[in-house]
């Protein structure tokens, strides 16, 4: 795991699902819906959330499946972790919450029906062997599921670049006293692959009977889904 990815998720943890609110304008709960939704869970499942920080999709997964679906979510910073575990017991949930690097997990292979990971995978160090970890620990059948930033279109991507380099930064260093994390954030994003060129890393692990994406909001975000051989 990277230490400067450690300390600027640490920067950003208090702060870090009202950032998401005011950044997106609320986009963000559409996107993460489209997720739940693709995941189409079924009385039984096991479900994983990887890189879970503050828990947003683990909860949604258990709000959605009730208590005839488990849910575990994962993280390597522990103050993300924190926020999660405190946010599941006020909303008496019943999720687990562990500290693990999604890189190295100590889940055995095909141990869940879905496994997901929402603007995590951008963030890890290797992108291929993520998208491996996460494949081996899915049962054959089941679904990866992967929703992360992407470049938009044409249309919008001007209004885009004017907003990553400038707004975002001012609204980091207001909210959250922090204008270099934000800054990464969002310029890291566009620098990400996206589209047919992250399905091709996908494609390329050999992992998946079938691989698809949805692109969100004009390219702003996308979905990606591969069903496990
Ligand atoms: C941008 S946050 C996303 C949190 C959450 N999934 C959401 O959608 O709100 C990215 C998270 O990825 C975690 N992360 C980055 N690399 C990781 C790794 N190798 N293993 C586990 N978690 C990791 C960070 O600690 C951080 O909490």
């Amino acid at each position: 795991m990277s230490e400067k990815m450690l300390n600027m998720f640490t920067l950003v943890a208090r702060r870090y699902d009202f950032m998401n609110d005011v950044l997106s304008f609320g986009i963000h709960r559409q996107w993460k819906r489209k997720l739940i939704k693709k995941a189409n869970l079924k009385s039984g499942f096991s479900v994983l959330d990887c890189a879970t920080g503050t828990g947003d999709i683990a909860f949604r997964f258990k709000l959605e499946g009730g208590k005839k679906v488990s849910v575990t979510g994962i993280d390597f910073n522990d103050q993300m972790l924190e926020i999660a575990k405190s946010r599941t017991n006020k909303k008496k949930l019943d999720i687990s919450f562990h500290q693990e690097d999604v890189l190295n997990m100590t889940f055995g292979d095909n141990s869940f029906d879905v496994v997901s990971i929402a603007f995590g995978i951008r963030n890890v160090d290797d992108t291929l062997n993520c998208i491996y970890e996460m494949a081996r620990v899915t049962q054959p059948g089941g679904k990866v599921l992967i929703l992360e930033f992407g470049k938009p279109s044409r249309k919008i991507l001007w209004i885009y670049k004017l907003y990553a380099r400038f707004i975002i930064p001012l609204l980091g260093q207001i909210i959250s006293c922090d204008r270099r994390s934000y800054s990464y954030l969002q310029s890291s994003a566009l620098a990400y692959p996206c589209g047919n060129d992250f399905l091709s890393l996908m494609d390329s692990t050999n992992c998946f009977k079938e691989c698809f994406f949805e692109p969100l909001s004009f390219g702003v975000a996308y979905l990606y889904v591969g069903v496990v051989k």
